[in-house]
This record gives C-alpha cells, sequence and structure tokens, in this order.
C-alpha cells in the first residue's frame, strides 16, 4: 500500500510574506476554509509573535476550521512559543513550528554563535514547545546549505527532544535535486531514531527547482512536503501544491498518495490569486491560462481526435471544465468548429468556409480570437454589460461639511454620470455609482489596507458584494482610497454574471 503523503500549506505563512499579498483576517480564513476543502492536512496559519494580525489570523483560523491541524511558526525562542501556544487556544488539532538556522553562514552571522549552542538551543525549544503541545515540528533553515554530518546531529537532537516531523528547508532554494535527495536519504540513513518522526521537505524556487527537489524528497522518503498554492512566496516562491500533487497523481507512482481533492485546485487556485492579487502566470504548470490551452493547428486538430495525444491530464481532474483550443491564425477549420459549436452555433460546410475566412482575417489583425469575436462574426451580438470602467472621480471630504461625489462610468463604450451624498466619501460615491448601476446589490464586507507606509501609500481595497444569492469578490489600489474603494465596487459588479 503506498505511504501517506502529509500536505502542509504554508500559503497563509511563507505565501503571504510576499509584499502587496497581505490579507486581512476574513480573506485569510476564507482561504482556509478552501484549503480544509481541498483535503489539506496542516495548515500554517501564521507566525503569532510577528504582528497582532498574525496573532488573531491563527486565533481565528483554529476556530473557522476543524479537520486540517493548524500550525503556527516560532523561533527558537520561549516568548515566541508562548504566544503561539496561546493563539493556537481554539485549534483542534494543533502544531507548533520551532527551528534555527542551521547553516554556518547562519550560525555565524545570524547568531554569532557556535554549531553546539545550536543544537542546544534546538533542543530546549523543542523541549519547551512540548510542554504545551504533542505535535512539534523542528525546522532546520538552510538545511539546503549545511554540512550533511552536522545536519544529521541537529535532526538526531530534536528527535530525542520529541520533534514529531523534523522540517528540511532550502530556504535559498540552492540545492539541485540529486543533492537534496541524497541529504534526505543522508539522514534516513544515519539519524538514529529517524523512525520516530516525518522527514518534510520545504523547498524554494529561486533556481525554478522548488517541484523537483520536493519530489526527489519524496522519492528518498520524506513524507510532507510544505507547499503553497500558486507556489506563491517569497522570492521566486515555494513548490507549489498543485505540481507536486498533479506529478505524483498523474505519473501514478504507488509510493505515496495524498487525500487531496484535485478537482477543487483550479477554483483554489483563482481565489488565492484573486484576494492576494497575485496573477498567475499564463503558462505556470497546472493552473496557469494555457495550462490546457493548444494554439497550433496540428495540435488542435490531434486533441480533437484524441485528447491524449497532446494532453497528459484531463483538465476536469483540477476543476476545470474542458481543455482550451485557442483560437489564432494558425488555428484550422476543425477548432473553429469546435469553438462555434461550444458557443451553440452550428454551420455546415458552405457556412464554415465563408466564416473561417473572415476568422482569419480577423486572426491576422488579433493575437487571439474570443468568443465575443467569434459571435460577432457569426452575426450574434455579445452581451456587454458588464464591461464598466471609471471615468472619473471626484468626492470631498472633510469635517463638518456635506460629502459629495460625482462619478462618471463607462459601460460598455457608453458614458455614464451621477452625483450623490453620503455619511462619508466612501459612501457618496457608492450611492453616486447605484444611481448608474442599479442593481439589487448589498456590501457586506469592505477592507482597506496599506500596502507599504507613510502616508504617501496606495490603498488596498477589498469588497464583498451580495448579489442575487452569490457573493462577489472585488478589489481595488489607489493611492486615493476612495478611487481604491469604487475601483473595488466596480470589480465585483463586473464578476456578475451577464443578464
Ligand atoms: O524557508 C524557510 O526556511 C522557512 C522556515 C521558517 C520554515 O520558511
Ligand atoms: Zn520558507
Amino acid at each position: 500500500m503506498a505511504d501517506k503523503l502529509y500536505i502542509f500549506d504554508t500559503t497563509l505563512r511563507d505565501g503571504e510574506q510576499v509584499p502587496g499579498c497581505q490579507l486581512n483576517t476574513v480573506e485569510k480564513i476564507q482561504v482556509a476554509k478552501a484549503l480544509e476543502e481541498l483535503g489539506v492536512d496542516i495548515i500554517e496559519a501564521g507566525f503569532p509573535i510577528s504582528s497582532p494580525g498574525d496573532f488573531n489570523s491563527v486565533v481565528e483560523i483554529s476556530k473557522a476550521v476543524s479537520n486540517p491541524t493548524i500550525c503556527a511558526l516560532t523561533r527558537a525562542v520561549q516568548k515566541d512559543i508562548d504566544v503561539a501556544v496561546e493563539a493556537l487556544q481554539y485549534a483542534k488539532h494543533k502544531r507548533i513550528h520551532t527551528g534555527i538556522g542551521t547553516s554556518d553562514s547562519h550560525i555565524k552571522y545570524k547568531f554569532n554563535s557556535t554549531r553546539e549552542e545550536v543544537i542546544e538551543r534546538a533542543v530546549a525549544a523543542v523541549k519547551y514547545a512540548r510542554r504545551f503541545v504533542d505535535e512539534v515540528e523542528f525546522y532546520a533553515e538552510d538545511a539546503g546549505r549545511t554540512d550533511n554530518a552536522y545536519l544529521a546531529r541537529v535532526v538526531e537532537a530534536v528527535i530525542k527532544a520529541g520533534a514529531k516531523v523534523v522540517n528540511i528547508p532550502d530556504t535559498t532554494g540552492y540545492c539541485f535535486p540529486e543533492e537534496y535527495g541524497a541529504k534526505i536519504k543522508y539522514l534516513i540513513d544515519h539519524v538514529d531514531g529517524i523512525e520516530n518522526a516525518i522527514i518534510s521537505t520545504h523547498c524554494h524556487n529561486d533556481l525554478g527547482m522548488a517541484t523537483a527537489n520536493a519530489l526527489a524528497g519524496v522519492m528518498n522518503g520524506a513524507r510532507q512536503v510544505e507547499v503553497t498554492i500558486n507556489g506563491i512566496g517569497e522570492r521566486a516562491g515555494n513548490t507549489a501544491m498543485e505540481e507536486v500533487v498533479m506529478a505524483l497523481k498523474s505519473r501514478n507512482t504507488a509510493i505515496v498518495e495524498t487525500g487531496i481533492n484535485t478537482k477543487k485546485i483550479a477554483p483554489t487556485s483563482r481565489m488565492v490569486s484573486n484576494l492576494m492579487n497575485m496573477p498567475v502566470q499564463a503558462n505556470k504548470a497546472i493552473v496557469g491560462r494555457n495550462a490546457f490551452a493548444h494554439s497550433s493547428g496540428i495540435h488542435q486538430d490531434g486533441v480533437l481526435k484524441n485528447i491524449q495525444t497532446y494532453e497528459i491530464i484531463d483538465p476536469k481532474e483540477v476543476g476545470i471544465d474542458e481543455n482550451s483550443i485557442v483560437l489564432t491564425a494558425r488555428s484550422g477549420r476543425a477548432a473553429l468548429k469546435h469553438r462555434l459549436s461550444v458557443l451553440g452555433i452550428e454551420v455546415n460546410d458552405e457556412r464554415l468556409n465563408h466564416l473561417y475566412e473572415e476568422f482569419l482575417r480577423l486572426a491576422d489583425k488579433k493575437k487571439e480570437v474570443l468568443d465575443n469575436d467569434l459571435l460577432a462574426l457569426a452575426g450574434i451580438t455579445p452581451k456587454t454589460e458588464n464591461n464598466i470602467k471609471l471615468d472619473y472621480l471626484q468626492s470631498t471630504a472633510g469635517k463638518e461639511i456635506r460629502n459629495i461625489a460625482s462619478i462618471g462610468l463607462d459601460i460598455a463604450g457608453e458614458k455614464f454620470e451621477a452625483a450623490a451624498t453620503g455619511n462619508g466619501p466612501v459612501d457618496a460615491a457608492v450611492n453616486a455609482l447605484k444611481q448608474i448601476v442599479k442593481r439589487n446589490m448589498v456590501l457586506q464586507n469592505f477592507t482597506i489596507q496599506a500596502i507599504n507606509k507613510g502616508s504617501n501609500d496606495a490603498a488596498k481595497v477589498h469588497m464583498q458584494v451580495l448579489y442575487d444569492d452569490n457573493v462577489y469578490y472585488g478589489f481595488g489600489v489607489d493611492t486615493d482610497i476612495v478611487v481604491a474603494s469604487i475601483e473595488a465596487y466596480i470589480d465585483a459588479i463586473n464578476k456578475f454574471p451577464n443578464k
């Protein structure tokens, strides 16, 4: 039987450290719930001592999800551990993730210490954390550049001290897969008591090898992988969960299996990307816009005859409805006919030939011919009412004055203007917007965050708008918080379905 591979998700800790990606507690709970549905085993919810916001998020996530273990990060410092214990008080299953740098450069430059002292601090931290929780995970920061013989001594000592999981981070994304795999094997072969702990991978992507390294770790005995959705994380990011999970699934390796419901991968990826305002690159494996898109005529023809010709994963397995045939000047008649039929337009050969000529003329001018273009070619007017853009916004704010806002919108090329008052500048602007867009919508949640620091900072606004029993999320960013707010509202409205 295949071993269980534990999926430890650190989107909300290592992923969230990326500048501009910070989420508020409400958004973190949303992500945590999605991770629970996805089937992750452990959610690293934050680094509680780092800020009151992180502390609060760990508390609230602990209350909001019950299946996964909730993990809190600490340094090998008693105060950190005390705060983590407090933050985890409501978690049904809890874990403390404590650790210290073990590479010579961390020992010398970060701690001005010695190898022996670092082992002592590591052991003391694990023993201290074990006073409060059963599950203690130890990380040997910069293990990727730590001498293997010394690393084995650290790992042996922390397992003896009570660590149940030992994390071997390639913090700087330095290792090659063979090297990282050999490191894990070295530990398995040389550490007394290694059978009492799970070895975990935690790989960064600085050289584009985070997924390969994590897999090399698994092939050599690691049974937990630390990952993030879409591979987000500091610098070049962390190992992407979807890549590890789908690599193992699609190659049908009998070694390990995960509990991930892969059909939830695409929706979770989109949610994280939207909330963190972190676009996924189009050619990103598994979740990129082009991951299942075929554009050359030869490939399109093959895929339409038998999908296996050019596809190794059925997109439905990761929650994408169908593979997409991208229509470009290189597409053939078969692809055009297929897309028209998906849009509900059946054509005979004569009409197809005619449309194909028009299609080629258009494709020569445009990089990609979209569904709306095809509908127009076929003489059907696409619905564009959800295409709202903010033309201008003027608002007054201050003490003991009336807050007035005037707004100009461009809706599918048509111009609209309105003005309104409100109890504040945002309220006035929203009221003006609602005079133009007359939908039965309710603003359910509204958060404003500064991206950096200082009064010249840009504000990041998230809005949650209820419409037709569905919730739509909008995002806006601007140095003017009223503009950012209205952009967020418009972003949410633009996601409403066409009527
Ligand atoms: O990359 C790293 O070393 C980390 C540790 C704090 C686990 O994120
Ligand atoms: Zn990391």
